[in-house]
């Protein structure tokens, strides 16, 4: 396993460009099934989920090339609709695969998803959503499988679950009639897939709102796509300049996905500027811990930031409470962050955190994507150096997070 060490205690300065969305290209990669064609996809993440995706599409029989950024799919060949729960066990998005190879081929049958540890992670509303819609659906520990030509109808999802949304609408493209999502999800993922589907020919209407209605049509052709920024990473190093109280300007950004991120820094006392398509943060003064914050759906603060916004307030001055509101165990990260001198404790989805004046380098390990990330920002801003075991969680989303932190300053190898 690889690790990354960090002396700690340099304010972050500089500039970076933000890339591809990793949770908006993954339900693409899965809607390119639903054609039969050729689709071409710009800027593209290079992370290791995506490769794991391309993995996937090429057993399928898809022809899949990778180069700078942009991404080649040729879907004509696709035969195979089986998917090895060897390959389905390594991230959590492999579960879209369900709704799209069901929607071309009536037909599908795969492992089960993996991706990060933070709870128990049902499938209950994706599954249950094909059901209604007229599929013959079974399921045990290792596998599920599906059946049948999917017609539209309505659906009510109990929460507004990113994947069950994204699923359906996959299913929903080309199934007979017309199926409304109601108390879908409204993340800009949603509306990413929605876009990419609306220019391979899908009618789709809603989108960003909590009803969403598919028009089921025949037929998808290919079609070519630039892929969003990544909100998610874009927020982990305006987050890192805060704690580092560096500054840092991040190119490439939507303004609007990042609003709830933008409000938090600046009750931390950073100073935002904002620019058309990139952000500047000045973390000299951002030394204010939150009296209460939880995690939300769009457009709240998201749970994938979380972690990362530990780190920032453990040396903050004063108490910040922290409420996660959308997994039930994602406060592994904690733990960690206590070896590192953090005074930060748990009761049950609620984390206190005390602000201390300084954290401290020691070897600590990540247990999933985000809090891999926040380990290295904590690391950043630590006395001495910082052993962060584990690589391989950040490669799943990150570019190349030590590269992005060298860019900035960072002493990290
Ligand atoms: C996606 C993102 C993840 C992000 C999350 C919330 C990807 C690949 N991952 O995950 O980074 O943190 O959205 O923004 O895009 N649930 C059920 N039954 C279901 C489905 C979900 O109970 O059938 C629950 C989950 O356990 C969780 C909540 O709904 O408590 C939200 O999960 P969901 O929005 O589905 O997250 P993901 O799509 O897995």
């Amino acid at each position: 396993m690889k690790a990354v060490e960090v002396i700690g205690g340099y304010p972050l300065n500089g500039e970076l460009k933000v890339q591809g969305s990793k949770n908006g290209i993954l339900p693409v990669l899965a809607a390119v099934v639903l054609q039969k064609g050729v689709c071409v996809l710009h800027n593209c993440p290079d992370i290791q989920d995506v490769r794991e995706t391309l993995f996937i599409l090429q057993d399928l029989g898809a022809v899949c090339q990778f180069r700078k950024g942009t991404i080649t799919i040729d879907t004509e060949n696709i035969r195979n609709i089986h998917i090895p729960e060897h390959k389905t066990s390594r991230m959590r998005s492999s579960i879209l695969f369900l709704g799209a190879i069901l929607g071309r081929f009536k037909e599908v049958s795969m492992g089960k998803a993996g991706g990060c540890d933070i709870g128990s992670r049902p499938i209950d509303m994706h599954l249950n959503g094909f059901s209604k819609m007229g599929a013959f659906v079974e399921e045990n520990d290792e596998a599920i499988q599906a059946k049948g030509r999917l017609e539209g109808t309505d659906i009510i999802l109990r929460v507004p679950s990113v994947g069950a949304t994204e699923n359906i609408m996959l299913g929903a493209a080309m199934a007979k009639g017309v199926t409304v999502i109601y108390n879908a999800a409204k993340e800009p993922e949603i509306v990413e897939l929605a876009l990419f589907l609306k220019q391979m020919g899908a009618q789709i209407y809603g989108e960003g709102s909590s009803t969403i209605i598919i028009a089921g049509v025949k037929e998808l052709h290919g079609t070519e796509y630039t892929i969003m920024p990544d909100r998610i990473v874009a927020g982990t190093y305006l987050l890192a300049a805060a704690a580092t109280r560096g500054k840092v300007r991040v190119h490439q950004v939507n303004q609007e996905h990042l609003g709830a991120v933008k409000v938090v820094l600046r009750q931390m006392g950073a100073v935002i500027e904002e620019a058309a398509d990139s952000i500047y943060v000045n973390g000299e003064a951002a030394e204010k811990s939150l009296n209460y914050l939880k995690t939300e759906i769009y457009p709240g603060f998201p749970t994938d930031l979380q972690s990362p916004l530990l780190s920032v307030l453990s040396i903050a001055k004063g108490e910040s409470h922290i409420y996660e509101s959308i997994f039930e165990n994602r406060y592994r990260t904690v733990a960690e962050l206590r070896k590192m001198g953090a005074n930060i404790r748990c009761y049950e989805k609620m984390v206190v955190v005390h602000g201390v004046d300084s954290l401290y380098g020691c070897e600590v390990e990540g247990h999933e994507l985000r809090g891999f990330a926040a380990l290295v920002i904590a690391a950043l801003t630590a006395e001495g150096r910082t052993k962060i075991c584990n690589k391989c969680f950040a490669e799943r989303g990150y570019e190349n997070i030590v590269r992005d932190f060298l860019k900035l300053g960072g002493k990290i190898i």
